[in-house]
């Protein structure tokens, strides 16, 4: 499989994305979702494809010394300036993550497996990265939500979401994943399954002109445990724990 990397390094990815894309809904629910499965607390943390640093005030006040690795210079140069030298940054590949086996604790990966274009390989990487019982969180776009699966059957989409494999949308590198593919990938790197939650569940524009964030915020509180159970939301976030080899 190809390891192309998706460049953010002319893309203002905080303003244009987050602040001019009306998404405090989005940002709470994974916020929320990671302040949930995260650790509560540890030595060595890692953020992967952590852009700038957006979740970085949930694993802060965790972890007493915190990695952000991103491809893109701009993002890391935003990451430092938000959080200042308690946050180091790397500039690197997940693909080839420049750190020890081992060597972290735990680590992240919220909003970046859509990008890549060799999942296997990058869970495969941060698994190396992991000491023997770290954990990581790891986020997917989820092919097989309740809307991808409406549309299939009106016939909207050409998407099958109950195919396995990974499915390319638009005309952009943007995957997303059957929860069963991931769940494959966790097993074949000796990744235990601890917890499930099904993020984002009310991720609609109309929705969100009708009840306003404040609501849908209130609703996803409840929701992300059950939908972690069902997998039909449009973001799967996984807790997973290495195993002893
Ligand atoms: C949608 S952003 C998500 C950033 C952050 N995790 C968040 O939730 O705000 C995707 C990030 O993945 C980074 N990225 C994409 N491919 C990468 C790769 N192969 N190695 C490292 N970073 C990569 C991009 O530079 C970008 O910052």
């Amino acid at each position: 499989m190809s390891k192309k990397i998706t460049d953010y390094s002319d893309f203002d990815y905080k303003k244009i994305f987050w602040e001019k894309g009306d998404r405090q809904y989005e940002d709470f629910c994974d916020h929320l979702a990671a302040r949930r499965l995260l650790p509560k607390q540890g030595q060595k943390f890692l953020d992967v494809c952590g852009g700038f640093g957006r979740l970085a005030d949930v694993y802060l006040p965790r972890f007493a010394d915190c990695t952000l690795l991103d491809y893109a210079p701009n993002l890391l140069e935003l990451a430092r300036k938000m959080r200042g030298a308690k946050l180091k940054t790397v500039q690197g590949s997940v693909y080839e993550l420049p750190f020890a086996d081992g060597e972290f604790d735990a680590a992240l990966l919220v909003r970046a497996a859509h990008h890549l274009t060799d999942l296997p390989a990058a869970i495969a990487e941060i698994t190396r990265v992991l000491k023997p019982g770290g954990r990581a969180v790891i986020e997917i776009a989820n092919k097989r939500n309740i809307l991808e699966i409406l549309r299939w059957c009106l016939g909207r989409s050409k998407m099958r979401p109950f195919a396995l494999a990974p499915a390319k949308r638009g005309a952009k590198d943007f995957y997303n994943f059957h929860p069963r593919y991931a769940e494959k990938i966790f097993k074949q790197n000796n990744l235990r399954l601890k917890k499930t939650l099904g993020v984002s569940n009310f991720r609609l524009p109309l929705l969100k002109k009708i009840c306003g964030a404040p609501l849908l915020c209130f609703k996803e509180r409840l929701a992300q445990g059950f939908s972690g159970w069902l997998k039909l939301s449009p973001s799967v976030y996984y807790l997973v724990e290495k195993q002893n080899a």
